[in-house]
């Protein structure tokens, strides 16, 4: 019998209106729901459009005020795995991401989460992936071992498609195979 499909949310994390990461996510989810074994959602911050962290408790309470909250929570805790697609602002992560993690708990607890980071420079954004994975693992979640960055972001999408450069679609099919793994793998308490 085969297992059922691993459900994977690639999170944009950026919520600019030119935003790059809207054809590299497309990009990327259509690898991932390419190979058969995912159940893919895009997940775009932009039209989550949360505030700035609202809730009076905190949020490994799971108490929350705010129907905004409570429909960020449903499609968070839906998922089985994430691919995050991040930009580098200043030689970080972004704000509107932080914010969106810093939302939730337990709905990111156990669960691997991929980076596919970018940027117009040539770091292809890989600092803001480092700075990203100690806060990860600060709500819980396992990142992989494995991630993405792809350098001069702005030319690869100047069509509105994104243009994949030699290499990067293994680099993702190899962080896609980690999310897979992890995903089947039960978390011990
Ligand atoms: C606020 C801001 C800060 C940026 N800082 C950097 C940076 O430190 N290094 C870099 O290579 N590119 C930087 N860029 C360029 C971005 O990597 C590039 O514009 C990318 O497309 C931004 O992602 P977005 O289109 O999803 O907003 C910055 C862009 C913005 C908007």
């Amino acid at each position: 019998m085969n297992p059922r499909p691993i459900r994977l949310h690639v999170i944009s994390a950026s919520v600019r209106p030119t935003s790059a990461a809207r054809p590299l996510a497309r990009w990327a989810a259509a690898q991932a729901d390419e190979q058969g074994r995912f159940e893919v959602t895009p997940v775009d911050l932009a039209e989550i459009a949360l505030p700035f962290l609202d809730e009076p408790e905190y949020a490994s309470t799971g108490i929350y005020a705010h129907p905004h909250t409570r429909a960020w929570s449903a499609l968070v805790d839906s998922a089985d795995a994430f691919l995050f697609v991040l930009p580098m602002y200043n030689g970080g992560f972004t704000a509107p991401f932080k914010n969106a993690v810093d939302f939730l708990y337990r709905e990111w607890q156990g669960k691997p989460a991929g980076l596919l980071s970018y940027s117009d420079g040539g770091s292809g954004g890989a600092p803001a992936g480092r700075m990203l994975r100690p806060v990860l693992q600060a709500v819980g979640m396992v990142p992989t071992g494995a991630s993405v960055a792809v350098p001069g972001i702005a030319g690869l999408v100047a069509t509105g498609a994104f243009r994949a450069p030699e290499g990067v679609t293994d680099e993702l099919a190899a962080v896609l195979d980690e999310l897979a793994a992890l995903a089947r793998t039960p978390v011990c308490a």
